[in-house]
């Protein structure tokens, strides 16, 4: 498995693998890889020749209030989590090598990521955006694959391929769950003993919200609202968002909705959560 860390040099790489007619397969990940990465790794190990996995905290997509000195990091290990699963090169920039100093041109978004996280997070995603964009162009992947856990993420940057025509097909992963049923995440390290045990209230809210979606479809949305605001309210957990949308466009499900989102943040200590779960009606 080759290691790159110049960005320069990752793309001469990339350029040799197409024109030897390789089709690349690209996992973005910020690092500290746990069995949810390793799921996506996979995928991209079945549709790609060379399976390319970046490991890049990237900090456009933290506010200054944020995790980005704390977030966790384990190089070593991720590597060999990358190698077991058949990646073919990891690339690891440093952020001086990735951003010039007096860079001036994002890629944003207006409509879907002023809601749900990007309401708390108001810069959250044109960082997502910007970045994802710059390892598409250093990668020049055939198929990038991207977890369901970030569900808001994964709908943006399908519409941003769509709108900006990048020639890449996003492909989703299944959001993975721990053995006590929390959602996979690096941040989960964060978390005390009580305050894991506690969080569990956020997959008991999305697995009761899926239960009565299936089964009542758009008119069960207050109620799975509310019962989940409980649910997780009693276990201690402070609420930034419940939410059902419509998970094609993000707006408000309606009659002629297709498929719901139900998605939650909440904070456990000081540890913001994300879980939700895709009802197709
Ligand atoms: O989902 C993540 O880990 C990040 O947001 C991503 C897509 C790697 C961009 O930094």
């Amino acid at each position: 498995m080759k290691i790159f860390h110049q960005p320069k040099e990752l793309q001469e790489y990339a350029l040799n693998c197409k024109r030897s007619g390789k089709r690349i397969a690209l996992v973005p990940t910020m690092g500290f890889l746990h069995a949810g990465h390793a799921s996506l790794i996979d995928i991209a190990r079945e549709r790609g020749d060379e399976v390319i996995v970046s490991i890049f905290v990237n900090p456009t997509q933290f506010a200054p209030t944020e995790d980005l000195d704390k977030y966790p990091r384990d190089f070593e290990n991720d590597c060999k989590l990358c190698e077991a699963h058949g990646a073919t090169a990891v690339f690891a920039p440093q952020p001086e090598d990735m951003y010039a100093s007096d860079r001036s041109i994002w890629v944003d978004e207006t409509v879907l990521s002023k809601v749900l996280c990007g309401k708390s997070r108001p810069i959250h995603f044109r960082g997502v955006l910007t970045v994802v964009s710059k390892l598409f162009n250093l990668t020049l992947p055939d198929v990038a694959v991207f977890g369901k856990k970030d569900a808001q993420q994964a709908i943006i940057i399908k519409r941003m391929v769509r709108d900006l025509d990048f020639p890449v097909e996003i492909v989703l992963g299944d959001l993975i769950r721990d053995t006590d049923n929390v959602a996979m995440s690096s941040r989960n390290r964060y978390l005390t003993e009580d305050e894991r045990v506690r969080a569990r209230s956020i997959s008991q809210s999305v697995f009761a919200a899926e239960a009565k979606l299936k089964s009542e479809g758009v008119k069960a949305v207050s109620e799975v609202i509310d019962d989940a605001v409980k649910r997780i309210s009693n276990a201690g957990g402070v609420v930034d968002y419940v939410e059902v949308r419509d998970a094609d466009n993000l707006e408000e499900p309606t009659s002629n909705s297709k498929e719901l989102l139900f998605a939650v943040a909440a904070v456990f200590g000081t540890t913001r959560l994300i879980d939700n779960c895709f009802v197709k009606l």
